[in-house]
């Protein structure tokens, strides 16, 4: 392949990562800086991108502007680590620095990283310029060692809209499967994402990555699945194809997913289940690790856009340099009846600390307060022993302070789960969220982490995971725990972690 040392790109990285620096040490000191959850050192991040674990390490791009904690002007920012928690920052990646890409609302925009069979890197995104003749184009790069990146002299590598998609065509994802490539890309079908658009998925196939066949819409969502997917990922579990997006304009739902079989030559998705992959307000645009042991890992930006309905802000941080972090690294797996598991990945167990308090106690109406010494670093364990309960809801309070408290509560009479953050901080948050409660077993198993601006809650045998962001002030020490209309027993165990980032 033919690499243009585009001298350009260099100086762009050269000027963006000196802007960065500038922003660091009042980023560094911002009291609302995450204590295990990934962050950008200053400026603002959203979608992950290129999610890739190559020469032994996990490599994280992600979008990023590094001269502002504002969306604008895509650049890739890019980490590595070893167990997907300790992260190492590594130069930015990428940097609008050509006339497809050079626009204040534009960039490089979010795509992928495809390993090639000389041990090079390739990123492949969406290259965006609302200005020319061609807004939306999909673009390469080429890293030797991984770290430092050039642009094609070919590119764009895919320039035409395909017919019916007036105008949104993004998030590449590269595929290897049989003898070809193949790439995904989320597209509004017949108008725009915001004017009559239909969500779907485009495939194409290549034999060099350099020349692409336009094969045709695999998968769409005719109606029920929202006007636009954006960051499709097409990856197989065992002997069934998963197909991820993140759907615009579908009521409260930001990110689903599709269990069936996969025709890469018709092209069509056969989908045999579909459903969500978190009930929060704030998991968008998920990709996925192939990692080492066929285990396959999710990571998502954890916060939301500005068209989302319950959406209020992009919370304070940006008042202090820097906006956008991932949600926690998540093992997919599929349950007997073919629905998506997530679980928060075993490499998190290392960061307990030895002290966890451990409790067992029947609760009734009056609350009781259970001991959480790090309220903002920690994590929660709930056992409910379903057989002895009578209650027809649990109410749980987490990161209490004056007048201030994050409320969950399992109606488990009406099989459903409510996330309150009305009384969360002084109303910078986004709206309350709810999930499914289905207890099939005797016991259910509930799994909360909280870090500083961030609360991640796991019900297993639900298939249920809640991601949202709270911005609450120093909390103290304890959370408390009540029954309404009859009793249970709770076993519960805290687990104070061990900062990472
Ligand atoms: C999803 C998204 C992508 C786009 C990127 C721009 O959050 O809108 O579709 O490539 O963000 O930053």
């Amino acid at each position: 392949m033919e690499l243009s040392w585009n001298t350009d790109h260099r100086r762009q990285l050269m000027r963006s990562s000196a802007a960065r620096a500038l922003l660091e040490p009042h980023a560094a000191a911002s009291p609302l800086r995450q204590r295990y959850h990934f962050m950008p050192p200053a400026g603002w991040a959203n979608d992950p991108n290129g999610c890739v674990y190559y020469n032994d390490r996990y490599h994280l791009f992600y979008q990023h502007n590094p001269y502002a904690p504002r969306w604008g002007s895509m650049h890739w920012g890019h980490a590595v680590s070893s167990d997907m928690l300790h992260w190492e920052h590594l130069p930015i990646a990428l940097a609008p620095s050509s006339a497809l890409d050079d626009h204040p609302k534009g960039g490089c925009f979010s795509g992928c990283a495809v390993p090639l069979p000389d041990n090079t890197l390739a990123l492949v995104y969406t290259a965006v310029n609302e200005d020319n003749t061609n807004p939306v184009t999909q673009c390469m790069a080429i890293g030797k060692d991984g770290v430092c990146f050039d642009k094609l002299a070919q590119n764009p590598i895919v320039t035409k809209l395909p017919p019916n998609v007036p105008c949104d065509l993004r998030d590449p994802k590269v595929l290897r499967h049989g003898k070809f490539w193949y790439m995904v890309l989320g597209a509004a079908l017949g108008g725009s994402a915001l004017q009559g658009g239909d969500g779907g998925a485009l495939l194409y196939r290549s034999a060099n990555l350099l020349e692409w066949e336009y094969l045709g819409v695999f998968a769409q969502s005719q109606g029920r699945f929202g006007t636009m997917w954006e960051c499709p990922d097409l990856f197989p579990i065992g002997d069934k194809w998963v197909l991820t997006f993140s759907p615009m304009f579908c009521g409260s739902k930001t990110s689903v997913y599709w269990v069936g079989e996969m025709d890469f030559e018709t092209p069509r998705f056969i989908p045999q289940q579909d459903g969500v992959l978190d009930w929060g307000g704030e998991y968008y645009a998920v990709q996925t690790y192939a990692a080492p042991g066929e285990r396959r890992i999710a990571m998502a930006w954890q916060n939301g856009w500005e068209w989302m309905p319950w959406w209020k802000g992009f919370g304070p941080t940006a008042e202090q340099s820097w906006c956008g972090c991932m949600a926690l690294p998540r093992e997919l797996g599929l349950d007997p009846a073919g629905r998506l598991t997530a679980a928060p990945i075993a490499e998190l167990k290392a960061l307990r600390l030895s002290s966890a308090c451990v409790e067992r106690q029947i609760i009734h109406a009056q609350s009781v307060r259970l001991p959480c010494p790090s309220p903002d670093c920690c994590e929660l364990e709930f056992r409910l022993s379903l057989s002895g309960t009578t209650a027809r809801r649990v109410l749980l309070d987490l990161r209490i302070a004056e007048g201030r408290y994050t409320r969950i509560t399992l109606d488990l009479g009406a099989g459903e789960l409510f996330f309150d953050r009305s009384h969360s901080d002084g109303g910078q948050c986004n709206g309350n969220r709810s999930a499914p409660l289905k207890s099939a077993g005797s016991e259910l198993q509930l799994r909360l982490f909280c870090d500083t601006i961030s609360v991640e809650l796991f019900v297993e045998e639900s298939c249920v995971a809640m991601s949202n962001l709270i911005y609450p002030a120093k909390s103290l020490p304890y959370i408390s725990i009540c029954a309404e209309q009859g009793q249970f027993t709770a076993h519960y165990t805290c687990w104070p972690l061990q900062p990472c980032v």
